[in-house]
């Protein structure tokens, strides 16, 4: 068990920042299988409509059958929506363009805030023995970007490492609020985490300074370095660790995997 407000499953970790390309889908996959390499076996939900997490995990669009899309308004079968991935025990819950129109349709929905909640602690998902689920969401707080914080027992929140990147935290930290109050007072603040960080770039140091002084100890001692290695990885559909297992961007997302593990294990302790 890694946290104290659960008794049994999968600790699920929704991936949020509304802001585009801010690495988001790059932070799930390769935290999704540093987490691997510590023993875990990893589900990535992608709710992007974007589908890049499902891309640079290698299931092309022509093998994406089912998808979020039908796990949110479908009730379809877990064993026809979790896919293997290349890597083992990364699996991955693909998503198409489908998922775009999904908005629209959860609106009229009576239980719209609940539908990715419900489908993930739905009773076939103990079969699968998950450890960690890593939602990859949309850059909006849209309602599927809600459906994954009511679903969540945490929020993860990669910061890009330039000028701008914390605006919009403060209306991020007022989302997070509103869904507390309404559909999830346990969500918590996993940590926020630099990412494209240039150590030679002022602007970076500069980023990091505001993000601890703002944040605390919210801001995650590792730091992902801006790494061609990671940029090139998604092009071969593999996370960086597979592709280039010494990269910085690789070592990184291990010391972050291990920070997060370690995090958890002094909560539930
Ligand atoms: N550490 C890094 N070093 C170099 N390039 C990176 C790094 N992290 C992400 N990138 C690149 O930056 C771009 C944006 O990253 P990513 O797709 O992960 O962001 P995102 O927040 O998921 O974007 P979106 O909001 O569109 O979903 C991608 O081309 C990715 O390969
Ligand atoms: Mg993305």
């Amino acid at each position: 068990m890694s946290d104290s407000t659960r008794t049994v499953g999968p600790k699920i970790i929704a991936i949020v920042n509304q802001k585009g390309g801010v690495g988001k889908t790059t932070t799930t996959i390769n935290l999704g299988a540093a987490l691997v390499e510590e023993g875990l076996k990893i589900l990535v939900v992608d709710l992007d409509p974007q589908g890049n997490a499902s891309t640079g995990l290698g299931i092309v669009p022509d093998d994406r059958d089912f998808t979020s899309y039908e796990l949110l308004l479908e009730n379809v079968d877990l064993h026809d929506v979790i896919q293997k991935t290349d890597t083992q025990d990364l699996f991955l819950i693909p998503a198409t363009t489908d998922l775009s129109s999904a908005d629209i349709e959860l609106f009229s929905n009576e239980k719209r805030s609940f539908l990715l909640h419900d489908a993930l602690r739905q009773k076939g998902m103990d079969d699968f023995g998950f450890d960690y689920i890593l939602i990859d969401c949309p850059p909006s707080l849209s309602l599927l970007t809600v459906n994954a914080m009511v679903a969540a027992h945490s929020v993860l929140v990669p910061l890009q490492s330039e000028f701008f990147a914390l605006e919009g935290l403060s209306q991020l930290m007022l989302t997070i609020r509103e869904v507390r109050q309404t559909a999830n007072p346990d969500l918590r603040i996993e940590g926020v985490v630099l990412t494209m960080y240039d150590a030679r770039n002022n602007l970076s140091q500069q980023v990091e300074a505001d993000a601890r002084a703002n944040l605390g100890d919210l801001v995650f001692t590792s730091i992902i370095p801006r790494n061609v290695r990671v940029s090139e990885a998604p092009s071969f559909a593999l996370p960086v660790l597979a592709y280039d297992s010494s990269s910085k961007g690789a070592v990184a997302y291990r010391s972050l995997a291990q920070e997060l593990l370690k995090k958890n294990t002094k909560i539930a302790a």
